[in-house]
């Protein structure tokens, strides 16, 4: 005769303070933000590994999927993902859903990128921030090489046939681009018209790398110069940046700003006296709606924690031009973009 093993007494505790402390937890939004932020950080790591160009290849089995890479962690991590819904299991065979495709996008990990591989050594240290235990620039930097990559990829996506379309009939010959991160726009613009020449200029020794590798790999490296140097200081620019006929800034006169709008108009008088015969100034900036729409407040708090000038609107930037030698003779938009840029042309009045 088999023994019957009795079910254990079951005792469900219950309180009232114990249920509301939960309560406030589940109501608060908390649990789905931890998920939002753990959702990134996978979506970060698929993009990392080998991981999502298999995945993009169609379904595999977990061991192709994960071949090399550590077993225990990746099998886990893929039932994760399709915890998920970001990748499907069926028949042993794992790919991605019609959200993992959105997920991955060459846009998407852009935009993911910004945040969560060029900013999360600011925005993990905000707390040290605030009580000057780091200082932005000094203990902390954001990560150069890769805002200039993904921000190079948005902008080749969304602005550089904007900045090409404003150059179109100006007889631009040698192309400069001020704060120039990545290079893609001066490496589009090379590929695309094989007279034009272009000189790229950033801070970022990393950003400059990454614009140098990129002009070898499109195969005008003997078109495409990268040089580091400080935007905001145009005495101290190497000498090759002067043969340009064609100028541009974006995204980068903004942070100017942090010294005075003062500042940016003297930058901008001094840019048009040391290029006399420039056929176009185009400057680029993000509009800045400060509300909660499309990652705005993910944006302004980037730039409030890096001590940037805040990205401002076309209102507030035309009478920063009404105040400079340069007048602003056309005004271009993309409003669905990430981010949303307006292209301001200049010229001397
Ligand atoms: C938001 S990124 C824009 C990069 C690129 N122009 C684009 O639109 O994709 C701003 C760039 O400005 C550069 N930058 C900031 N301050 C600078 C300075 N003082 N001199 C040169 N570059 C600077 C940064 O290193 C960064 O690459």
């Amino acid at each position: 005769m088999t023994a019957v093993t009795e079910s254990p007494e079951l005792i469900e505790l219950r309180d009232e303070p114990q249920r509301r402390e939960w309560e406030a937890f589940t109501l608060s939004g908390l649990p789905e933000m931890i998920t939002s932020a753990h959702a990134c950080h996978a979506v970060q790591a698929l993009a990392e590994t080998p991981l999502l160009d298999r995945l993009r290849s169609g379904p595999h089995s977990p061991d192709a999927l994960l071949a090399g890479m550590n077993q225990d962690i990746g099998t886990g991590f893929l039932h994760y993902l399709a915890n998920r819904g970001i990748v499907e299991h069926r028949d042993n065979e794992y790919f991605l859903t019609r959200r993992g495709d959105f997920l991955t996008t060459d846009v998407s990990l852009a935009r993911l990128g910004v945040y969560f591989d060029a900013y999360p050594t600011i925005t993990s240290h905000i707390g040290d921030l605030l009580t000057n235990k780091a200082v932005y620039g000094k203990d902390i930097t954001r990560n150069g090489a890769a805002l200039g990559a993904h921000c190079a990829t948005l902008f080749s996506f969304f602005h550089t046939p904007v900045v090409l379309k404003a150059m179109q009939g100006r007889n631009v010959t040698r192309m400069l681009d001020i704060g120039c991160g990545g290079g893609q726009l001066i490496v589009d613009a090379c590929v695309q018209d094989p007279t034009l020449t272009g000189i790229g200029l950033d801070i970022a020794p990393d950003a400059i790398e990454v614009a140098n590798d990129l002009a070898k790999r499109h195969g005008v490296e003997d078109r495409a110069k990268f040089v580091v140097g400080d935007a905001f200081a145009p005495s101290t620019w190497p000498d090759v940046c002067f043969q340009a006929d064609g100028l541009c800034i974006m995204s980068a006169l903004h942070e100017h700003f942090r010294n005075g709008e003062q500042a940016v108009i003297d930058l901008l008088n001094d840019i048009d006296a040391r290029f006399p015969d420039q056929r176009i100034l185009l400057v680029g900036e993000p509009e800045i709606r400060f509300d909660s729409r499309e990652n705005d407040d993910d944006f302004f708090l980037v730039h409030v924690l890096t001590g940037q000038g805040l990205p401002r609107d076309r209102s507030a930037w035309l009478p920063v031009f009404e105040k400079s030698n340069l007048r602003c003779r056309r005004v271009y938009t993309r409003p669905e973009a990430g981010p949303r840029m307006c292209f301001y042309d200049l010229v001397a009045r």
